[in-house]
């Protein structure tokens, strides 16, 4: 198992920045995803690390021994690749042996190693079948056998469960995850897919053209995202102008529109007169939750989809979204009825108008 770290990594292929300087510090035994939209730098971060390709610019670190000069079979590392392009014409055994014979190692040996990988993924004893002849989620697994028989210090997936259907990706990213657990193997986790990334990572990275937007736990990315691009990539979001009135030592009120005003903490330095405000529509607080004295808003919009109602609101001349928990106490809304509303300060992000970066320091 090995800590690595990316200093200053960059890659041009031709006319295309592919990534730019790209600094990552991803601790031994961690499951650390990069997500981003198509075209990002994902791959290109993972060939790297796998030596696959030379940087320009930069370094990679495992612990403490720079490794960027080394080649591919020096660095032991596991990978499974995008389409995880098994060997057709070989078998199940075959295919997960391969890594394993072109080291030169014994059969003997061979042969514990293909049983055991086999064993961790959930497939003992499917040696001998011709690997085209099993469901799309085992060839992923047998995909998954042959990146850890080489017993590597590092595990590199890039997008391994795009080939899925719904249900078996949830299901095999749950058998991965405490696969990755019981090993303790440090894992780059690729993915396009928020929810993917969220639900399983000790933390993450958020790339967006070939530059990385934020690095931290599922938790912080979601709650305090450093910009509006990754507020709206991460899930729902809102976001409202907000006209500044006055500043108040450590606190600032806004307008947002006729009527609603907010007190929010003040960000740190200089702000302009205008802000931008985000705040996830589960935040939004409605009827009796909303407090007393709460201003009102006119329910626009309704969908119940049986757990949840998500409702669309107007106050004034602007518009925003609800989501809130469906109770079988509770009086559904519908559209044209005005029902009193509140945003905790704490939910709201402050992004500046200009470049769109997060300006607060407060929240959770
Ligand atoms: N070998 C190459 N030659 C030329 N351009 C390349 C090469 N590899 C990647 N690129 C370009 O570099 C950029 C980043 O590509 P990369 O494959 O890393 O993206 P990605 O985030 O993995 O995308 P996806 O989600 O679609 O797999 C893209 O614009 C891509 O076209
Ligand atoms: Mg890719």
């Amino acid at each position: 198992m090995a800590r690595v770290v990316l200093r200053q990594l960059s890659k041009r292929f031709g006319e295309v920045q592919a990534i730019r300087d790209i600094d990552l510090e991803v601790e031994e035994g961690e499951f650390f995803s990069i997500l981003g939209p198509s075209g990002c730098g994902k791959t290109t971060t993972l060939r790297l690390i796998a030596g696959f390709e030379t940087p320009d610019h930069g370094r990679i670190f495992f612990d403490d021994t720079d490794i960027t000069d080394w080649p591919p079979q020096k660095r032991n590392i596991g990978m499974v690749f995008q389409n995880y392009a098994l060997f057709p014409h070989m078998t199940v055994g075959e295919n997960v042996a391969f890594g394993l014979e072109a080291r030169g190692m014994e059969s003997e040996e061979i042969l514990q190693r293909v049983r055991r990988a086999l064993e961790m993924v959930g497939l003992a004893g499917l040696e001998k079948r011709p690997a085209p002849q099993l469901s799309g989620g085992q060839q992923q697994r047998v995909a998954l056998a042959r990146a850890l028989v080489i017993e590597p210090k590092i595990l590199l997936l890039d997008e391994p469960l795009s080939n899925l259907d719904a249900r078996l990706r949830v299901e095999t990213r749950e058998q991965l995850r405490e696969l990755q657990r019981k090993l303790g193997i440090t894992t780059f986790y690729v993915t396009h897919d928020q929810e993917e990334a969220l639900t399983q990572s000790d933390r993450l990275a958020i790339f967006f053209d070939g530059e990385c937007a934020q690095i931290g736990t599922p938790h912080e990315v979601y709650t305090r995202p450093a910009s509006e691009r990754v507020m709206a990539f991460l899930g729902q979001a809102n976001f409202v102008p907000a006209a500044v009135q006055s500043r108040d030592g450590g606190e600032i009120t806004v307008r947002l529109a006729d009527g609603w005003f907010l007190r929010l903490p003040a960000p740190d330095g200089d702000i302009g007169p205008s802000l931008r405000l985000g705040v996830r529509p589960h935040e939004v607080l409605l009827a009796g939750e909303a407090g007393t004295d709460a201003p009102q808003a006119r329910v626009v919009d309704v969908v119940y989809n049986g757990a949840m109602e998500e409702v669309r609101l107007r106050v004034g001349e602007l518009e925003f979204r609800a989501v809130r928990p469906v109770r079988a106490g509770q009086a559904p809304l519908k559209p044209g009825d005005r029902v009193p509303f509140a945003i905790p300060s704490e939910a709201i992000s402050i992004f500046d108008p200009e470049d769109g970066c997060r300006i607060d320091s407060g929240g959770r």
